[in-house]
């Protein structure tokens, strides 16, 4: 017997089943999270925001939680040697370890995606204090990072239940920086359609746009990358796979030094990229730099802009149209000595892409450093 939702042929609405407000904040493993701190505030323009370590009863490890704006990045360290943290920094150097994502319900966000598939980090767990609770759960994703999924509405204290309020004399100015625009995940060969399928199955997000080894390759190296987006945009996740060229992929150096996945870039926004770009560079952040060649003739490729190239050209910042809009884009050079985490400045003038039309001065540039280090 046909049931009457069965003959039912109106178009089916996929109800967003991990709603996500955006990235609440990225947790680093590093091996000195005093330092790593004083350096995010002083060269990136974070404040002082939080602390928990032995002062607040923590034996086993310190972390320093710094914001700017919408912004928090945390820095973890290990206190002892036999421990995980210890581990993961011994494997894989300083990086990311948590992409933790803001919802507003961890328990229902950890049952919708593990009973899709995805393998639990944490179980829903309820953390309180004078000033409220925060609950949150985790899954793992690529290699060895995991999402976290953070419910914060019941909470007002500095960031979390187990952190004191970090209030320090030294406080540089902010670089303008906004938020989390992307975060970029390199995978192993042939994994980038394994996690793209965990992506739509277990969080629910769509295939937003596909490069493949003939938009990305240069003469030498090349990657394929697929971006995902989940239901509002608020959260993108492009991932990267090494491709065969005559010499060794970008993404394949990346795999060697972390010593497995893990994530390429985060991709911070900016509403000036001329200032935030101008003030990282005067506090002694490096960049990446394309041949001036590429301002010749930039108008003709972009159409126009409401910047003057003379200020972009000084600073090395990219731009690239697509039908939306433009952007304009700068990449750093590794944040730490092994070849693997750095960022991107990014500030979006209606473009939704991500610098296509760059990859390839872009990766040329990252070749001329590849080959510095002797691992082209
Ligand atoms: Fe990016």
């Amino acid at each position: 017997m046909e049931t009457a939702i069965a003959k039912k042929k109106t178009p089916v609405v996929q109800e967003d089943f991990l709603p996500l407000q955006g990235t609440d904040y990225v947790e680093f493993y590093v091996g000195n999270a005093k330092q790593a701190a004083h350096f995010y505030k002083s060269a990136f323009g974070f404040q002082s925001l939080a602390y928990s370590g032995p002062e607040t009863g923590v034996k086993d490890k310190a972390s320093y939680v710094v914001r700017q704006n919408k912004l928090t990045f945390v820095l973890t360290t290990p206190l002892v040697k036999d421990n995980k943290i210890a581990e993961h920094i011994f494997k894989h150097g300083d990086g990311v370890k948590f992409l933790a994502l803001r919802v507003d319900d961890a328990r229902d966000a950890w049952h919708q995606t593990t009973q899709r598939g995805g393998i639990s980090f944490m179980e829903p767990q309820v953390l309180q204090d004078e000033n409220g609770e925060v609950i949150m759960s985790g899954i793992h994703t690529y290699g060895d990072t995991v999402h976290l999924f953070i419910e914060r509405k019941n909470y007002n204290g500095a960031f979390m239940p187990g952190y004191k309020k970090w209030e320090t004399e030294y406080n540089p100015s902010s670089t303008g920086l906004e938020y989390v625009d992307h975060c970029v995940g390199n995978v192993g060969w042939n994994q980038m359609n394994k996690w793209v399928q965990f992506y739509e199955d277990v969080m629910g997000f769509r295939n937003i746009l596909s490069f493949d080894d003939e938009d990305i390759s240069t003469e030498y190296s090349a990657l394929m990358s697929k971006v995902m987006s989940n239901g509002n945009g608020f959260v993108k996740f492009p991932i990267n796979e090494p491709a065969e060229g005559k010499k060794k992929s970008q993404v394949e150096e990346y795999l060697d030094f972390y010593h497995g996945e893990g994530v390429q870039h985060v991709a911070l926004a900016t509403k000036n990229i001329v200032e935030t770009v101008t003030a990282l560079q005067n506090r002694g952040v490096e960049f990446l730099k394309v041949p001036t060649t590429y301002y010749d003739d930039l108008l003709e490729r972009v159409g126009t802009i409401d910047e003057d190239v003379e200020p972009l050209k000084k600073l090395g910042v990219l731009v690239d149209r697509d039908d939306e809009g433009y952007l304009l884009q700068i990449f750093t050079k590794p944040v730490e000595d092994r070849p693997t985490l750095f960022f991107e400045i990014i500030q979006r003038k209606g473009a939704k892409s991500f610098g296509k039309g760059n990859f390839k001065a872009l990766f040329e540039a990252i070749e001329r450093e590849q080959a510095l280090r002797g691992n082209l």
